[in-house]
């Protein structure tokens, strides 16, 4: 069983056999696996910042934490050019105004 966290064993990030799946499938879960772990960092960052008290630590994880943020969203544009149902969702749902579960649902319905 691999483990996250560690660099010197890969994250198993098929849940599938590998060689049965499309190269395509295989470019996907990848940026998948590497929004999640961008999502962690920011996490982790947040958590780091929240606590940290020198000033220069501070800036410097500050940085790291925006570099994150574009790593992410770099991540998200792939896979929502990727999925026409996921780019249909996000598209609902970020950027608005008003109640989130609200514009889920809406866009739920949109999918049929
Ligand atoms: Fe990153």
């Amino acid at each position: 069983m691999t483990k996250r966290n560690n660099h010197n064993v890969p994250f198993e990030q098929y849940h599938e056999p590998a060689g049965e799946l499309p190269e395509e499938v295989r470019t996907f879960a990848r940026i998948c696996t590497s929004l999640i772990e961008e999502a962690e960092a920011i996490g982790w960052y947040e958590q780091r910042l929240a606590l940290e008290k020198d000033p220069q630590a501070h800036a410097i994880m500050e940085n790291a934490q925006q570099e994150e943020f574009k790593h992410f969203a770099m991540n998200l544009e792939f896979l929502a050019r990727r999925n026409d149902k996921w780019r249909t969702v996000l598209q609902d749902v970020l950027f608005k105004e008003g109640d989130i579960v609200e514009h889920g649902e809406q866009a739920e319905e949109e999918l049929g």
